[in-house]
Protein backbone atom coordinates (compact mmCIF):
# COMPACT_ATOMS: atom_id res chain seq x y z
CA UNK A 1 0.00 0.00 0.00
CA UNK A 2 2.26 2.51 1.06
CA UNK A 3 4.55 1.98 -2.61
CA UNK A 4 1.21 2.46 -4.19
CA UNK A 5 0.55 6.20 -2.72
CA UNK A 6 4.84 7.16 -3.27
CA UNK A 7 4.09 6.36 -6.84
CA UNK A 8 0.63 8.19 -6.79
CA UNK A 9 2.80 11.24 -5.48
CA UNK A 10 5.38 11.27 -7.77
CA UNK A 11 2.61 11.54 -10.49
CA UNK A 12 1.11 14.65 -9.44
CA UNK A 13 3.92 17.54 -8.29
CA UNK A 14 2.48 19.73 -5.97
CA UNK A 15 3.55 23.39 -7.84
CA UNK A 16 4.49 23.83 -11.43
CA UNK A 17 7.73 25.11 -10.42
CA UNK A 18 8.57 22.01 -9.40
CA UNK A 19 8.00 20.22 -12.63
CA UNK A 20 11.97 20.35 -13.68
CA UNK A 21 13.17 19.69 -10.76
CA UNK A 22 10.77 16.56 -10.17
CA UNK A 23 11.08 15.27 -13.34
CA UNK A 24 14.77 15.22 -13.10
CA UNK A 25 13.50 13.27 -9.86
CA UNK A 26 11.34 10.94 -11.81
CA UNK A 27 14.05 10.03 -14.29
CA UNK A 28 16.56 8.73 -12.05
CA UNK A 29 13.51 6.95 -10.63
CA UNK A 30 12.84 5.29 -13.70
CA UNK A 31 16.61 4.60 -14.25
CA UNK A 32 16.60 3.02 -10.88
CA UNK A 33 13.61 1.05 -11.80
CA UNK A 34 14.88 0.19 -15.15
CA UNK A 35 17.61 -1.19 -13.20
CA UNK A 36 15.97 -2.92 -10.89
CA UNK A 37 14.66 -4.71 -13.66
CA UNK A 38 17.31 -5.56 -15.86
CA UNK A 39 18.75 -6.66 -12.41
CA UNK A 40 15.75 -9.39 -12.12
CA UNK A 41 16.37 -10.18 -15.80
CA UNK A 42 19.80 -10.78 -15.19
CA UNK A 43 18.67 -12.80 -12.87
CA UNK A 44 15.94 -15.03 -14.95
CA UNK A 45 18.61 -15.14 -17.59
CA UNK A 46 21.43 -16.62 -15.33
CA UNK A 47 18.18 -19.01 -13.22
CA UNK A 48 17.34 -20.42 -17.43
CA UNK A 49 21.34 -20.70 -18.25
CA UNK A 50 21.72 -23.04 -15.44
CA UNK A 51 18.37 -24.77 -15.94
CA UNK A 52 19.69 -25.07 -19.59
CA UNK A 53 23.22 -26.43 -18.28
CA UNK A 54 21.71 -28.88 -15.57
CA UNK A 55 19.08 -30.17 -18.31
CA UNK A 56 21.89 -30.65 -21.05
CA UNK A 57 24.72 -32.29 -18.50
CA UNK A 58 21.38 -34.65 -17.43
CA UNK A 59 21.04 -35.79 -21.11
CA UNK A 60 24.62 -35.59 -21.37
CA UNK A 61 25.23 -38.44 -18.48
CA UNK A 62 21.92 -40.57 -19.49
CA UNK A 63 23.87 -40.49 -23.00
CA UNK A 64 26.77 -41.89 -21.12
CA UNK A 65 25.29 -44.64 -19.23
CA UNK A 66 23.74 -45.64 -22.72
CA UNK A 67 27.33 -45.62 -23.83
CA UNK A 68 28.50 -47.78 -20.53
CA UNK A 69 25.59 -50.25 -21.55
CA UNK A 70 27.55 -50.68 -24.95
CA UNK A 71 23.98 -49.85 -26.42
CA UNK A 72 23.24 -48.43 -29.98
CA UNK A 73 19.68 -48.70 -30.35
CA UNK A 74 16.50 -46.48 -31.21
CA UNK A 75 15.37 -44.79 -33.98
CA UNK A 76 12.75 -45.57 -36.70
CA UNK A 77 14.52 -47.88 -38.97
CA UNK A 78 15.79 -49.53 -35.01
CA UNK A 79 12.01 -49.59 -33.94
CA UNK A 80 10.53 -51.44 -37.47
CA UNK A 81 13.17 -53.97 -36.84
CA UNK A 82 11.68 -54.62 -33.63
CA UNK A 83 8.23 -54.77 -34.64
CA UNK A 84 8.85 -57.15 -37.58
CA UNK A 85 11.13 -59.40 -35.43
CA UNK A 86 8.28 -59.35 -32.48
CA UNK A 87 5.25 -60.24 -34.73
CA UNK A 88 4.12 -63.54 -34.73
CA UNK A 89 3.59 -65.20 -38.41
CA UNK A 90 1.04 -68.24 -37.23
CA UNK A 91 -1.46 -68.80 -40.01
CA UNK A 92 -5.11 -67.30 -38.70
CA UNK A 93 -6.98 -69.88 -37.25
CA UNK A 94 -4.07 -72.10 -36.74
CA UNK A 95 -4.64 -75.21 -34.03
CA UNK A 96 -1.69 -73.45 -31.99
CA UNK A 97 -3.74 -70.28 -31.71
CA UNK A 98 -2.65 -67.07 -32.10
CA UNK A 99 1.31 -66.13 -31.83
CA UNK A 100 3.12 -65.32 -28.87
CA UNK A 101 5.68 -62.70 -28.90
CA UNK A 102 8.27 -62.96 -26.94
CA UNK A 103 11.02 -61.01 -25.60
CA UNK A 104 14.11 -63.65 -25.25
CA UNK A 105 16.72 -62.47 -22.71
CA UNK A 106 20.43 -63.74 -23.13
CA UNK A 107 19.40 -64.75 -27.01
CA UNK A 108 22.61 -64.88 -28.55
CA UNK A 109 23.30 -67.82 -25.55
CA UNK A 110 23.19 -71.50 -25.65
CA UNK A 111 19.94 -72.30 -24.35
CA UNK A 112 18.43 -68.51 -25.99
CA UNK A 113 19.61 -69.61 -29.47
CA UNK A 114 17.63 -72.85 -29.61
CA UNK A 115 14.52 -71.10 -27.93
CA UNK A 116 14.50 -68.23 -29.97
CA UNK A 117 15.04 -70.31 -33.34
CA UNK A 118 12.41 -72.74 -32.21
CA UNK A 119 9.90 -69.94 -30.94
CA UNK A 120 10.16 -68.72 -34.46
CA UNK A 121 10.03 -71.67 -36.89
CA UNK A 122 6.36 -72.67 -35.17
CA UNK A 123 5.48 -69.03 -36.12
CA UNK A 124 5.48 -67.27 -32.82
CA UNK A 125 7.21 -63.21 -32.76
CA UNK A 126 10.47 -62.62 -30.95
CA UNK A 127 13.14 -60.52 -30.10
CA UNK A 128 16.10 -61.06 -28.52
CA UNK A 129 18.34 -58.68 -26.07
CA UNK A 130 22.16 -59.87 -25.45
CA UNK A 131 25.11 -58.00 -24.06
CA UNK A 132 27.54 -60.29 -25.94
CA UNK A 133 29.66 -60.30 -22.74
CA UNK A 134 33.37 -62.04 -23.33
CA UNK A 135 32.45 -64.97 -20.24
CA UNK A 136 33.66 -66.77 -23.46
CA UNK A 137 34.55 -66.72 -27.15
CA UNK A 138 31.68 -63.72 -28.34
CA UNK A 139 32.31 -64.75 -31.99
CA UNK A 140 30.34 -67.90 -31.30
CA UNK A 141 27.75 -65.66 -30.37
CA UNK A 142 28.10 -63.62 -33.16
CA UNK A 143 27.55 -66.75 -34.99
CA UNK A 144 24.39 -67.52 -33.51
CA UNK A 145 23.07 -63.96 -33.89
CA UNK A 146 23.99 -64.62 -37.40
CA UNK A 147 22.15 -67.69 -37.23
CA UNK A 148 19.16 -66.16 -35.92
CA UNK A 149 19.02 -63.16 -37.91
CA UNK A 150 18.68 -65.58 -41.14
CA UNK A 151 15.37 -66.75 -39.41
CA UNK A 152 14.10 -63.36 -38.96
CA UNK A 153 15.13 -63.00 -35.39
CA UNK A 154 16.28 -59.50 -34.01
CA UNK A 155 18.73 -59.61 -31.30
CA UNK A 156 19.40 -56.13 -29.48
CA UNK A 157 22.76 -55.48 -28.36
CA UNK A 158 22.38 -54.64 -24.96
CA UNK A 159 22.55 -55.69 -21.47
CA UNK A 160 19.27 -56.23 -19.07
CA UNK A 161 20.79 -53.87 -16.60
CA UNK A 162 19.85 -50.39 -18.85
CA UNK A 163 16.17 -49.82 -17.54
CA UNK A 164 15.67 -47.31 -20.77
CA UNK A 165 16.08 -49.72 -23.49
CA UNK A 166 13.88 -52.34 -21.63
CA UNK A 167 11.54 -49.88 -21.40
CA UNK A 168 11.78 -48.50 -25.06
CA UNK A 169 11.43 -52.14 -25.81
CA UNK A 170 8.11 -52.44 -24.28
CA UNK A 171 6.81 -49.50 -25.29
CA UNK A 172 7.61 -50.49 -29.18
CA UNK A 173 6.25 -54.32 -28.64
CA UNK A 174 3.31 -55.03 -26.25
CA UNK A 175 5.03 -58.62 -25.36
CA UNK A 176 2.82 -61.33 -24.40
CA UNK A 177 5.85 -63.42 -22.80
CA UNK A 178 9.17 -62.90 -21.59
CA UNK A 179 12.04 -65.66 -21.85
CA UNK A 180 14.65 -64.31 -19.77
CA UNK A 181 17.59 -66.24 -19.71
CA UNK A 182 20.36 -63.85 -20.14
CA UNK A 183 22.76 -65.04 -16.74
CA UNK A 184 26.33 -64.89 -15.50
CA UNK A 185 26.91 -68.53 -16.22
CA UNK A 186 29.25 -71.72 -14.76
CA UNK A 187 30.06 -72.52 -11.13
CA UNK A 188 34.06 -72.07 -10.94
CA UNK A 189 33.93 -68.50 -12.57
CA UNK A 190 32.22 -66.38 -9.29
CA UNK A 191 35.60 -67.58 -7.55
CA UNK A 192 37.15 -64.93 -10.04
CA UNK A 193 34.66 -63.12 -10.86
CA UNK A 194 31.36 -62.80 -8.21
CA UNK A 195 30.92 -59.01 -9.39
CA UNK A 196 29.32 -60.67 -12.84
CA UNK A 197 27.12 -62.58 -10.89
CA UNK A 198 25.38 -60.05 -8.69
CA UNK A 199 25.47 -57.63 -11.85
CA UNK A 200 23.57 -60.32 -13.97
CA UNK A 201 21.66 -62.29 -12.16
CA UNK A 202 20.58 -60.21 -9.44
CA UNK A 203 20.56 -56.30 -10.50
CA UNK A 204 19.88 -57.98 -13.68
CA UNK A 205 16.92 -59.50 -12.49
CA UNK A 206 15.38 -56.66 -10.93
CA UNK A 207 15.71 -54.20 -13.70
CA UNK A 208 14.12 -56.79 -15.68
CA UNK A 209 11.09 -57.41 -13.99
CA UNK A 210 10.95 -53.36 -13.02
CA UNK A 211 10.70 -53.03 -16.78
CA UNK A 212 8.41 -55.96 -16.70
CA UNK A 213 6.11 -55.31 -13.72
CA UNK A 214 5.45 -51.75 -15.60
CA UNK A 215 4.55 -52.57 -19.17
CA UNK A 216 1.07 -52.70 -19.94
CA UNK A 217 -0.16 -55.58 -20.78
CA UNK A 218 2.46 -57.01 -18.14
CA UNK A 219 4.18 -59.97 -19.84
CA UNK A 220 4.46 -63.82 -18.56
CA UNK A 221 7.90 -64.32 -17.13
CA UNK A 222 9.35 -67.70 -17.94
CA UNK A 223 12.80 -68.02 -16.60
CA UNK A 224 16.06 -69.98 -16.42
CA UNK A 225 17.13 -71.28 -12.67
CA UNK A 226 19.55 -73.89 -11.98
CA UNK A 227 19.33 -77.40 -10.73
CA UNK A 228 22.44 -76.10 -8.67
CA UNK A 229 20.09 -74.41 -6.42
CA UNK A 230 19.56 -77.95 -4.86
CA UNK A 231 23.20 -77.49 -2.85
CA UNK A 232 24.02 -79.77 -0.44
CA UNK A 233 20.31 -81.30 -0.80
CA UNK A 234 21.61 -85.55 -1.02
CA UNK A 235 17.92 -87.07 -1.04
CA UNK A 236 17.50 -88.20 -4.79
CA UNK A 237 16.01 -87.93 -7.20
CA UNK A 238 15.79 -84.00 -6.48
CA UNK A 239 12.70 -82.78 -6.29
CA UNK A 240 10.71 -79.08 -6.48
CA UNK A 241 9.80 -80.11 -2.77
CA UNK A 242 13.39 -80.41 -1.54
CA UNK A 243 15.29 -77.98 0.51
CA UNK A 244 17.37 -75.30 -1.80
CA UNK A 245 18.43 -73.31 1.22
CA UNK A 246 22.12 -74.55 1.25
CA UNK A 247 23.87 -73.49 -1.96
CA UNK A 248 27.20 -74.75 -2.50
CA UNK A 249 28.65 -71.77 -4.77
CA UNK A 250 27.88 -68.22 -5.30
CA UNK A 251 25.90 -68.99 -9.16
CA UNK A 252 23.88 -71.20 -6.78
CA UNK A 253 23.33 -68.80 -4.23
CA UNK A 254 22.16 -66.16 -7.10
CA UNK A 255 19.82 -68.21 -8.92
CA UNK A 256 18.17 -69.01 -5.24
CA UNK A 257 17.89 -65.41 -4.91
CA UNK A 258 16.12 -65.29 -7.93
CA UNK A 259 13.48 -67.48 -7.02
CA UNK A 260 12.78 -65.67 -4.28
CA UNK A 261 12.86 -62.23 -6.22
CA UNK A 262 10.91 -63.85 -9.01
CA UNK A 263 8.25 -64.91 -5.76
CA UNK A 264 8.37 -60.99 -5.02
CA UNK A 265 6.92 -59.69 -8.00
CA UNK A 266 4.55 -62.09 -8.68
CA UNK A 267 3.06 -61.61 -5.05
CA UNK A 268 3.65 -57.48 -5.05
CA UNK A 269 2.83 -56.96 -8.99
CA UNK A 270 0.66 -59.71 -9.65
CA UNK A 271 3.37 -60.95 -12.59
CA UNK A 272 3.06 -64.61 -13.77
CA UNK A 273 6.23 -66.09 -13.10
CA UNK A 274 7.63 -69.74 -14.18
CA UNK A 275 10.93 -70.98 -12.91
CA UNK A 276 12.76 -73.71 -14.45
CA UNK A 277 15.55 -75.40 -12.88
CA UNK A 278 17.83 -76.77 -15.99
CA UNK A 279 19.97 -79.79 -15.60
CA UNK A 280 23.48 -79.47 -17.15
CA UNK A 281 22.10 -78.87 -20.86
CA UNK A 282 24.38 -80.08 -23.33
CA UNK A 283 24.34 -79.87 -27.69
CA UNK A 284 24.71 -78.29 -30.87
CA UNK A 285 25.80 -74.62 -30.47
CA UNK A 286 26.70 -75.24 -27.10
CA UNK A 287 29.06 -73.69 -24.27
CA UNK A 288 32.41 -74.14 -24.39
CA UNK A 289 33.10 -73.30 -20.67
CA UNK A 290 31.08 -76.64 -20.15
CA UNK A 291 32.76 -79.97 -19.49
CA UNK A 292 31.65 -82.00 -22.72
CA UNK A 293 32.51 -78.93 -24.92
CA UNK A 294 36.25 -78.06 -23.35
CA UNK A 295 36.61 -82.22 -23.64
CA UNK A 296 35.92 -82.65 -27.08
CA UNK A 297 38.34 -79.03 -27.80
CA UNK A 298 41.10 -81.01 -26.13
CA UNK A 299 40.33 -84.43 -27.08
CA UNK A 300 40.76 -83.20 -30.51
CA UNK A 301 43.76 -81.41 -29.91
CA UNK A 302 45.85 -83.65 -28.13
CA UNK A 303 45.87 -81.83 -24.80
CA UNK A 304 45.02 -83.16 -21.24
CA UNK A 305 41.53 -82.72 -19.95
CA UNK A 306 41.30 -82.82 -16.15
CA UNK A 307 38.61 -85.22 -14.68
CA UNK A 308 37.63 -84.58 -11.07
CA UNK A 309 36.46 -87.56 -8.74
CA UNK A 310 34.24 -87.18 -5.89
CA UNK A 311 35.33 -88.73 -1.72
CA UNK A 312 36.24 -91.87 -1.76
CA UNK A 313 36.74 -91.94 -5.45
CA UNK A 314 33.37 -91.98 -6.16
CA UNK A 315 32.75 -90.74 -9.93
CA UNK A 316 30.89 -87.14 -10.45
CA UNK A 317 27.44 -87.75 -12.21
CA UNK A 318 25.10 -85.27 -14.04
CA UNK A 319 21.84 -85.50 -15.58
CA UNK A 320 22.93 -84.43 -18.93
CA UNK A 321 20.07 -82.69 -20.73
CA UNK A 322 19.83 -82.60 -24.59
CA UNK A 323 19.19 -79.01 -25.04
CA UNK A 324 16.24 -80.03 -27.60
CA UNK A 325 14.24 -81.58 -24.37
CA UNK A 326 15.12 -78.20 -22.59
CA UNK A 327 13.97 -76.39 -25.35
CA UNK A 328 10.30 -78.81 -25.84
CA UNK A 329 10.29 -77.94 -21.73
CA UNK A 330 10.64 -74.13 -22.26
CA UNK A 331 8.34 -74.11 -25.17
CA UNK A 332 5.82 -75.70 -23.10
CA UNK A 333 6.28 -73.46 -19.88
CA UNK A 334 5.19 -70.05 -21.87
CA UNK A 335 2.06 -72.20 -23.71
CA UNK A 336 0.80 -72.74 -20.17
CA UNK A 337 1.66 -69.65 -18.13
CA UNK A 338 -1.13 -67.78 -17.03
CA UNK A 339 -1.83 -64.61 -17.18
CA UNK A 340 0.15 -61.71 -15.15
CA UNK A 341 -2.94 -59.81 -13.31
CA UNK A 342 -1.17 -56.50 -13.01
CA UNK A 343 -1.08 -53.16 -15.21
CA UNK A 344 1.33 -50.32 -14.93
CA UNK A 345 2.90 -51.95 -12.00
CA UNK A 346 -0.95 -52.41 -9.88
CA UNK A 347 -1.71 -56.14 -9.01
CA UNK A 348 -5.30 -56.97 -10.03
CA UNK A 349 -5.28 -60.70 -8.53
CA UNK A 350 -3.07 -63.41 -8.25
CA UNK A 351 -0.96 -64.66 -11.04
CA UNK A 352 0.36 -68.44 -10.77
CA UNK A 353 4.07 -68.88 -9.85
CA UNK A 354 5.45 -72.10 -10.82
CA UNK A 355 8.76 -74.07 -10.39
CA UNK A 356 10.20 -77.11 -12.73
CA UNK A 357 13.12 -79.48 -12.70
CA UNK A 358 13.69 -80.04 -16.53
CA UNK A 359 16.18 -82.79 -16.69
CA UNK A 360 16.73 -86.30 -18.15
CA UNK A 361 15.92 -88.49 -14.96
CA UNK A 362 19.27 -90.42 -16.32
CA UNK A 363 22.21 -89.54 -14.74
CA UNK A 364 25.55 -90.55 -16.37
CA UNK A 365 29.06 -90.39 -14.72
CA UNK A 366 31.88 -88.23 -16.40
CA UNK A 367 34.42 -91.10 -17.17
CA UNK A 368 31.29 -92.59 -19.05
CA UNK A 369 30.83 -89.08 -21.15
CA UNK A 370 34.50 -89.08 -21.60
CA UNK A 371 34.69 -93.23 -22.95
CA UNK A 372 31.64 -91.89 -25.20
CA UNK A 373 33.11 -88.80 -26.86
CA UNK A 374 36.59 -90.82 -27.20
CA UNK A 375 34.33 -93.09 -29.36
CA UNK A 376 32.80 -90.58 -31.72
CA UNK A 377 36.34 -88.97 -32.19
CA UNK A 378 38.12 -91.88 -32.38
CA UNK A 379 40.99 -90.66 -30.20
CA UNK A 380 42.14 -91.34 -26.57
CA UNK A 381 41.74 -89.13 -24.12
CA UNK A 382 44.74 -88.05 -22.11
CA UNK A 383 43.15 -88.21 -18.32
CA UNK A 384 44.37 -86.13 -15.46
CA UNK A 385 42.09 -87.52 -12.73
CA UNK A 386 42.44 -85.33 -9.73
CA UNK A 387 39.73 -85.19 -6.27
CA UNK A 388 36.71 -82.08 -6.94
CA UNK A 389 38.49 -79.01 -5.63
CA UNK A 390 35.86 -77.59 -3.02
CA UNK A 391 34.88 -74.58 -5.48
CA UNK A 392 31.04 -75.12 -5.71
CA UNK A 393 31.10 -78.38 -7.84
CA UNK A 394 28.47 -80.82 -6.45
CA UNK A 395 29.24 -84.77 -6.27
CA UNK A 396 26.02 -85.61 -8.76
CA UNK A 397 22.45 -84.00 -9.90
CA UNK A 398 19.73 -85.80 -10.59
CA UNK A 399 16.32 -84.53 -11.70
CA UNK A 400 12.41 -85.76 -10.72
CA UNK A 401 10.18 -84.85 -13.06
CA UNK A 402 7.01 -86.12 -12.54
CA UNK A 403 6.12 -82.21 -11.76
CA UNK A 404 7.18 -81.05 -15.16
CA UNK A 405 5.36 -84.10 -16.88
CA UNK A 406 2.27 -83.58 -15.57
CA UNK A 407 2.07 -79.90 -16.18
CA UNK A 408 3.99 -79.39 -18.89
CA UNK A 409 3.87 -82.63 -20.70
CA UNK A 410 7.59 -82.91 -20.34
CA UNK A 411 9.26 -86.10 -21.55
CA UNK A 412 12.71 -85.78 -22.66
CA UNK A 413 13.89 -88.39 -25.22
CA UNK A 414 17.32 -88.51 -25.73
CA UNK A 415 19.72 -90.31 -24.17
CA UNK A 416 23.60 -89.30 -23.82
CA UNK A 417 24.64 -91.16 -26.72
CA UNK A 418 22.14 -89.70 -29.02
CA UNK A 419 22.72 -86.08 -27.76
CA UNK A 420 26.49 -86.18 -27.74
CA UNK A 421 26.55 -87.76 -31.05
CA UNK A 422 24.86 -84.34 -32.63
CA UNK A 423 26.64 -82.23 -30.57
CA UNK A 424 29.76 -84.11 -32.06
CA UNK A 425 28.61 -83.12 -35.78
CA UNK A 426 28.42 -80.13 -34.85
CA UNK A 427 31.84 -79.49 -33.37
CA UNK A 428 33.28 -81.05 -36.33
CA UNK A 429 31.62 -78.88 -38.88
CA UNK A 430 31.58 -75.81 -36.63
CA UNK A 431 35.44 -75.85 -36.30
CA UNK A 432 35.88 -76.99 -40.06
CA UNK A 433 37.49 -80.41 -39.20
CA UNK A 434 37.48 -81.74 -42.58
CA UNK A 435 34.73 -84.51 -43.35
CA UNK A 436 37.09 -86.90 -44.14
CA UNK A 437 38.58 -87.39 -41.01
CA UNK A 438 38.30 -90.59 -39.55
CA UNK A 439 36.41 -88.67 -36.48
CA UNK A 440 33.10 -87.31 -39.17
CA UNK A 441 32.89 -90.26 -40.85
CA UNK A 442 32.58 -92.56 -37.62
CA UNK A 443 29.07 -90.09 -36.82
N1 LIG B 1 23.49 -74.66 -19.87
C1 LIG B 1 23.24 -75.24 -18.70
O1 LIG B 1 23.66 -76.36 -18.45
C2 LIG B 1 22.42 -74.53 -17.66
C3 LIG B 1 22.09 -75.21 -16.48
C4 LIG B 1 21.34 -74.57 -15.52
C5 LIG B 1 20.89 -73.28 -15.73
N2 LIG B 1 21.23 -72.61 -16.86
C6 LIG B 1 20.76 -71.25 -17.05
O2 LIG B 1 20.15 -71.17 -18.33
C7 LIG B 1 20.35 -69.88 -18.88
C8 LIG B 1 20.97 -70.00 -20.25
O3 LIG B 1 22.23 -70.65 -20.11
P1 LIG B 1 23.20 -70.89 -21.33
O4 LIG B 1 23.84 -72.19 -21.10
O5 LIG B 1 22.50 -70.63 -22.59
O6 LIG B 1 24.28 -69.75 -21.04
P2 LIG B 1 24.96 -68.72 -22.03
O7 LIG B 1 26.06 -68.08 -21.27
O8 LIG B 1 25.31 -69.38 -23.31
O9 LIG B 1 23.79 -67.67 -22.30
C9 LIG B 1 23.56 -66.55 -21.49
C10 LIG B 1 23.58 -65.32 -22.38
O10 LIG B 1 23.22 -64.19 -21.59
C11 LIG B 1 24.02 -63.09 -21.98
N3 LIG B 1 24.08 -62.18 -20.82
C12 LIG B 1 24.71 -62.39 -19.63
N4 LIG B 1 24.53 -61.33 -18.84
C13 LIG B 1 23.77 -60.44 -19.53
C14 LIG B 1 23.26 -59.15 -19.25
N5 LIG B 1 23.52 -58.55 -18.08
N6 LIG B 1 22.54 -58.52 -20.18
C15 LIG B 1 22.28 -59.10 -21.38
N7 LIG B 1 22.75 -60.32 -21.71
C16 LIG B 1 23.48 -60.97 -20.80
C17 LIG B 1 25.37 -63.68 -22.34
O11 LIG B 1 26.08 -62.88 -23.24
C18 LIG B 1 24.97 -65.03 -22.97
O12 LIG B 1 24.90 -64.93 -24.37
C19 LIG B 1 21.19 -69.12 -17.87
O13 LIG B 1 20.33 -68.38 -17.05
C20 LIG B 1 21.86 -70.22 -17.08
O14 LIG B 1 22.20 -69.78 -15.79
C21 LIG B 1 21.98 -73.22 -17.84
Amino acid sequence: MRVLAEEEEDMLPSTPGKVKIERAGAMTRQLHRCFASTGTMFLWALFLVAMTATYLSFHSFVDTSSRYFAASWGGLHWERQIRASASPRRPPGSAEGAGLSVLVTGAAGFVGTHCSLALRKRGDGVVGIDNFNKYYDPSLKKARRALLASHGVFVVEGDINDGRLLTKLFDVVPFTHVLHLAAQAGVRYAMENPASYVHSNIAGLVSLLEACKEADPQPAVVWASSSSVYGLNDAVPFSEAHRTDRPASLYAATKKAGEEITHTYNHIYGLSVTGLRFFTVYGPWGRPDMAYFSFTRNILQGKPITVYRGRDHVDLARDFTYIDDIVRGCLASLDTAGRSTGTGGRKRGPAPYRIFNLGNTAPVTVPTLVSILERYLRVNAKKNVVEMPGNGDVPFTHANISLAREQLGYKPTTSLEMGLKKFVRWYLSYYGYNRGTQAFNNL
